[in-house]
């Protein structure tokens, strides 16, 4: 028997505050959660019900899709267009946005997301997730395009993750700090667990694929090489390193426990300015991390002030504790 706060409970109360909600925002995240829910089963069945292949096609990022990233794109798109909340989606796995089909009707909201976070790491049984943003359609909805998309992350309504781990978690923003909810298979329910989530402002474990070394720009092999020299170096301390090659899990345990994530700009794919995508990755995930106190840069610009150029621009990330995430900055801006 439980008694703790549901996220509808939660996101009910929270809506009450907020002048002129029409439950219409409520009703959203209803449905974002089910897809959640749906998509944890799905990842958590894994090889028995025989989704852990690669499908046969590639993305508009160049990767070859996973079974999983197929299915997890088309549970999202089920789950929340019949609705009559949005008016369009945008994934990384589509290339277009997705308007909302004529036989349903349109809302004022846009939904953004990754559907499956950490897809490489799906067929080794390593936590991988999903990431969502919402922001206000301009206009009255009827008309969306890729353009009514591109605003810069501080115009985010919500921003949201869920972790398939050890245990499924949903973490989430509305502008008002951050929470995280487990679900509680036993009643089909995410429940409040972690409550006004905060990140140190300090830390001594820093996250980055070394493997990359050579391709960093000056200020980063700068301050991983700083940060490597230990005790006896310009930081005078020991540091940690940690790397699970899926972005929900990294800021996820550095929303638990502090930390630097980086993907910094490199030389490896000069078409490219990083890896991650602006408007899938960077900016729902710099909401939530600015809202737990933490900071979120590209290096030279805040990420939620960038004006997005295009769907699926990559820009380059550095996130977490606040002075962490300062230092390498400065780093930046004497280079
Ligand atoms: P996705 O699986 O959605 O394509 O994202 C993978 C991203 C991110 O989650 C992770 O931090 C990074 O790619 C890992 O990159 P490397 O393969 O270079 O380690
Ligand atoms: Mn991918
Ligand atoms: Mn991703
Ligand atoms: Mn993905």
């Amino acid at each position: 028997m439980h008694n703790g706060t549901t996220i509808t409970q939660f996101i009910i109360e929270e809506q009450r505050h907020i002048a002129g909600a029409t439950g219409d925002f409520t009703s959203l995240l209803n449905d974002i959660v089910t897809a959640c829910k749906v998509i944890s089963n799905a990842v958590n069945k894994g090889a028995l019900i025989g989704v852990m292949g690669s499908a046969q096609s590639e993305n508009i990022q160049g990767e070859t899709q996973k079974e999983l990233d197929v299915i997890t794109n088309e549970i999202f798109i089920k789950s929340n267009e019949w609705a009559g909340h949005l008016a369009a989606m945008a994934s990384e796995e589509m290339e277009e946005i997705y308007p909302i089909p004529a036989q349903y009707p349109r809302g004022k909201y846009l939904l953004v997301f990754d559907p499956l976070d950490g897809s490489s790491n799906v067929d080794v049984n390593i936590s991988v997730g999903t990431i969502f943003s919402i922001l206000r359609c301009p206009g009255d909805g009827t008309n969306a395009t890729a353009e009514s998309f591109l605003q810069p992350g501080t115009e985010q309504v919500c921003a949201g993750y869920a972790l398939y781990g050890s245990s499924t978690m949903l973490v989430l923003t509305t502008g008002h700090g951050v929470n995280g909810f487990t679900l509680d298979r036993d009643i089909g329910e995410f429940v409040l667990t972690h409550p006004k989530m905060t990140i140190p402002e300090d830390t001594k474990e820093f996250a980055i694929n070394a493997s990359n070394q050579r391709f960093w720009e000056a200020p980063v092999q700068r301050y991983v090489e700083e940060c490597l020299a230990g005790k006896t170096g310009p930081r005078g301390k020991d540091f940690n390193m940690r790397w699970v090659a899926s972005m929900v899990a990294e800021v996820h345990r550095i929303l638990t426990r502090g930390g630097i994530f980086m993907y910094p700009k490199d030389t490896k794919d000069p078409a490219k300015a990083g890896k991650l995508r602006l408007m899938y990755e960077a900016n729902p995930m710099s909401f939530i991390v600015e809202q737990a106190g933490g900071a979120s840069w590209t290096g030279r610009e805040r990420i939620m002030e960038l004006k997005p150029e295009g769907l699926h621009q990559r820009v380059p990330v550095l996130l977490g504790s606040k002075n962490e995430v300062e230092t390498v900055v400065s780093y930046h801006k004497q280079a």
